[in-house]
């Protein structure tokens, strides 16, 4: 295992009227005027609005707000938000949606605290010092971002969806009612939980030896989301469900199941490619790309599929040919996509074949490899792409 730090912070309310100690929580953390921002709507038609306004209201707490975040987040509606925090006044940042309502609220609330143009903290140019507190209301299971440093951002100037990242825009708190992501469409529910589960598999493979408790921890993260999100897609209404893969969804992404070992994230790049050029949902994006990574980087370096297949997906080890049992995982976490409605091709996201260079040429704009189980050239991330646009 390697040396680590571990800083997560963030006070957690969860379960059933969560959000009614969200004006409290405000004043803990040093609010009086907040910024309530959100996305498109969906808090307005699911009366989760209302029930924030209604905390705010009865802790005396002020606001001003701004809507029409939309998902992966845009870097205009960053500079009219830190814009209008400075003009009223405001005092932290509120956000009320998931991850791309979170990372727009991270930004705003580093960008009020920088002279320069935020994007600096995108383009590698400057570094986040200081930041506005930010908190959370979550409505959805997916990003992590309530619980995570990182905001990420598609910088209308260059078409890049880059992350930045500091403990400075942790949220210093996030509230989590299950309840408030039962209004979620099967397929954003899907994604998120796909998207979940894919932050753990970043951490799981992994070259660093000797990491028994975050490969269990990695473990059971990933079988609660094969339990449970089948279960939701059932039944839509089912609390307790939500609820773990809620919890699932944070513990994936503060990083307790990362520390003390070499992460990958070649996936996550290759997936914000796609969501920069064609606006994919984040956790479809992954859908289509991991299990391509998976098959690329199994033939170089089977070792970590093989318990991914037996720990995981139940596969029987096969002691003669062990690469044969590591397949059968990958083949059964494709089943298991393919069983939720995520895609499997450039096709069903409306990604194209011919701006496979154009992705390569972003993504290694300034680095030389991508991933770390496997390090990727362009050439192979152009195979991975490859394996994956049937079009
Ligand atoms: O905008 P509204 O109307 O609210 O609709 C949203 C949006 O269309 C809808 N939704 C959310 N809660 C709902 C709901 N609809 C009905 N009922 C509810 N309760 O769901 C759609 C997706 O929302 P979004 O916030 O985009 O989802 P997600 O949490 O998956 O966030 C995706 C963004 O997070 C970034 C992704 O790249 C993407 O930009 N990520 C952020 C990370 C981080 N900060 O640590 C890590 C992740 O790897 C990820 O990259
Ligand atoms: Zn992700």
């Amino acid at each position: 295992m390697d040396n680590f730090s571990f800083y997560s912070p963030t006070y957690f309310e969860f379960g059933r009227e969560a959000e009614k100690k969200t004006g409290e929580l405000i004043r803990r953390f040093g609010g009086s005027k907040v910024l309530l921002h959100y996305g498109g709507g969906s808090i307005k038609k699911n009366g989760v609005y209302g029930k924030v306004i209604a905390a705010l209201t009865s802790a005396d707490i002020k606001f001003t707000e701004l809507g029409g975040v939309v998902p992966n987040p845009r870097s205009s509606l960053v500079r009219e938000g830190i814009d209008i925090a400075r003009s009223e006044g405001v005092d932290l940042i509120l956000a009320v949606g998931g991850g791309s309502v979170i990372d727009s609220a991270k930004a705003i609330a580093a960008g009020v605290k920088y002279d320069g143009d935020f994007i600096d903290f995108y383009r590698g140019k400057a570094k986040i010092e200081d930041a506005l507190p930010v908190g959370t209301v979550l409505t959805i299971a997916a990003a992590g971002s309530e619980g995570s440093p990182n905001a990420v951002i598609t910088d209308e100037e260059t078409g890049k969806k880059k992350g930045a990242r500091s403990d400075h825009i942790r949220p210093k708190f996030s509230v989590m009612n299950p309840e408030f992501t039962l209004t979620l469409p099967p397929y954003q529910t899907a994604a998120g939980a796909t998207d979940i589960f894919i932050h753990v598999c970043e951490r799981y493979f992994s070259n660093t030896p000797e990491v028994v408790i975050t490969d269990r921890l990695c473990e059971s993260v990933m079988k609660t989301i094969i339990y449970e999100t089948p279960r939701v897609l059932r039944d839509p209404d089912n609390y307790g469900a939500r609820a773990n893969i809620m919890w699932a969804g944070m513990i994936a992404h503060n990083n307790i199941c990362g520390v003390g070992r070499e992460q990958d994230w070649g996936s996550h790049h290759m997936e914000h490619e796609l969501s920069a050029l064609y606006d994919v949902t984040h956790g479809a994006g992954l859908a289509v790309i991991v299990p391509a990574w998976m098959r690329y980087v199994m033939e170089r370096h089977p070792e970590k599929f093989v318990p991914f297949a037996t720990e995981v997906w139940g596969v029987p080890l096969d002691m003669i040919n062990p690469i044969e049992t590591a397949m059968i995982g990958i083949e059964r976490f494709e089943g298991f996509l393919k069983q939720i409605g995520m895609p499997s091709k450039f096709s069903e996201i409306g990604a194209r074949k011919e701006d496979i260079p154009k992705m390569v040429d972003k993504l290694f704009a300034g680095s030389e490899t991508e991933g770390n189980y496997v390090k990727l050239s362009k050439e192979d991330v152009t195979k991975i792409y490859e394996s994956v646009a049937d079009v």
